[in-house]
């Protein structure tokens, strides 16, 4: 069924913690189809909070059909970028290797302006949000789950849903997860925002910067990759640097093993202009006029945990299920797809009092595992052609990028993990694959079978 205003024949009380892309978007699917939703959330605000990790956003169709069905059509499109074209360019010379076409728009967006829109949708369809907030323990029993706020106030939901990211206190509260957290696959990615004034100083930059317009590059290296475009609202251009032999950081002249935070702001920038100095003029430029950017070290959690508590009334979404490396852009679109069969499956099991919370979880993780499991994949197939090093295979990349018969292995990136076989990258069947992707669609027609 849509998510649309509708009155349920039960209705669910349900905490979410953790009101980032993922809590919010569940809140908002989960109100729309009747039931009552408190957000838990540490950030003391949202709007007019600064910063934001200098984050930008790729949005491809398969999140923005989800934020269309929850209401979001129109502002998403008020603060995005969209592009129908990838202009893939060589690091060396800065030449456009391929323009390659992609037959649904691709969407660019800040994260603090996603975070906004959702925002302000959970207060307008009346979700409650508590900010400044976080929790002391949850105790989950057959009986009931009982979530202990730092202030005092104790909430008994029927649901409790963890989208509390890549850090989840909610997953170390399960005792069959408590133990899992994300671990540093070692590489890493450098946020830089650049002013559309510093943009239009010099030729070679300002033609990067095109208001709007397919604004979407991808300069591909050895070992590493930038994936770059505008923000036009904020008048910024969005480098995300990408070093996926980062390591222990000694080419950012580090002598001892990095074990700064996953996110922190880094100045070191002689250091990170060494590093990327066999880049073309206009990255070399764009980074001799910046002076911050954050840094990112990435992590994830293992392929095979579980979502769902054995009482299956705390679920996991988002970061706080599965974090995994960024190199699709598909992280955040995965925390939307999660929350809106989330909130289907609660609709139905509202309609039809027979469905119980455990159904609801087996749908869940049968129909979400499988599918982060495979975009997890094409990541790491991203990575692995991304950062070919000068020679034939690179060449041969080049040459059949964008075209129907390419496809990847994942070489020398297998033994970090989740990646076996082949992938497809830019071709119609790969993007069909991921961004044809109807959340709605999928949760409504899971049948659910009734066997343990
Ligand atoms: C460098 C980089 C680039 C990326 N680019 C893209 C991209 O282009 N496209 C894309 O789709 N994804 C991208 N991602 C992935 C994306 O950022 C994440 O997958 C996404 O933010 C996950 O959403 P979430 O809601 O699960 O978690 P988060 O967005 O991390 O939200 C968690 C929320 O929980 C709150 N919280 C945490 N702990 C507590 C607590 N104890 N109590 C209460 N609240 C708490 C936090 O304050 C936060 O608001 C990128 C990631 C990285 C690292
Ligand atoms: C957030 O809570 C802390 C105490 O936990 C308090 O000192 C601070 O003023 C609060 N901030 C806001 C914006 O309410
Ligand atoms: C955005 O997503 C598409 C489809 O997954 C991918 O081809 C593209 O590389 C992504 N862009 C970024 C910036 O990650």
């Amino acid at each position: 069924m849509p998510l649309t205003p509708t009155e349920p024949k039960k209705r669910f009380s349900v905490v979410v913690i953790g009101g980032g892309i993922g809590g919010l978007a569940a809140a908002i699917g989960l109100r729309l189809s009747g039931q009552t939703v408190t957000v838990i959330e540490l950030r003391e605000k949202y709007l007019g909070q600064t910063g934001g990790a200098r984050q930008g956003l790729n949005q491809t169709a398969n999140s923005y059909t989800c934020l269309y069905a929850l209401g979001l059509e129109e502002p998403f499109h008020k603060f995005a970028d969209n592009g129908d074209h990838i202009k893939m360019r060589r690091y060396s010379d800065g030449t456009v290797i391929k323009a390659i076409h992609k037959k649904k728009r691709y969407s660019k967006l800040h994260r603090e302006d996603l975070l906004r829109i959702l925002y302000e949708r959970a207060v307008e369809v009346g979700v409650e949000i508590i900010t400044n907030e976080t929790f002391e323990s949850i105790e989950d029993t057959q009986q009931h789950v009982r979530v202990q706020l730092q202030s005092g106030r104790t909430l008994q939901p029927d649901l409790v849903v963890g989208a509390d990211g890549v850090h989840s206190k909610v997953r170390k509260s399960i005792p069959s997860t408590k133990d899992i957290t994300a671990s540093p696959t070692g590489d890493c990615v450098f946020l830089v925002n650049v002013p559309k004034s510093v943009m239009a100083k010099q030729p070679s930059t300002a033609a990067l910067y095109k208001s709007g317009e397919d604004p979407f590059h991808f300069t591909v290296g050895p070992g590493r990759c930038i994936v770059s475009w505008t923000i036009t609202i904020r008048e910024l251009y969005h480098l995300q640097i990408c070093d996926f032999q980062y390591g222990d950081g000694k080419a950012y002249g580090l002598a001892e093993k990095d074990d700064s935070p996953l996110v922190s702001t880094f100045t070191d920038m002689p250091a990170l202009r060494k590093r990327w100095g066999d880049f073309d003029e206009a990255i070399r430029t764009l980074l001799d006029e910046t002076d911050v950017c954050t840094k990112w070290r990435i992590a994830e959690t293992p392929l095979d945990m579980p979502w769902c508590s054995p009482t299956s009334r705390i679920v996991l979404i988002g970061d706080a299920a599965h974090t995994f490396e960024p190199f699709a852009g598909q992280g955040a679109s995965m925390a939307i797809e999660d929350a809106t069969v989330l909130s289907c499956l609660i609709a139905r099991a509202s309609q039809d009092p027979s469905l119980t919370l455990a159904d609801v979880a087996t749908a869940y993780e049968s129909l979400r595992r499988p599918r982060v499991d495979a975009i997890r994949a094409m990541v790491k197939a991203n990575a692995a052609i991304f950062g070919l090093a000068d020679g034939e295979k690179q060449a041969e990349r080049d040459r059949n990028i964008g075209g129907e018969g390419f496809s990847v292995g994942g070489e020398g990136r297998e033994e970090k993990g989740a990646y076996q076989g082949t992938a497809k990258w830019s071709t119609e069947e790969a993007y069909e694959f991921t961004e044809g992707y109807d959340a709605v669609k999928e949760a409504d027609g899971y049948v659910f079978g009734r066997e343990g």
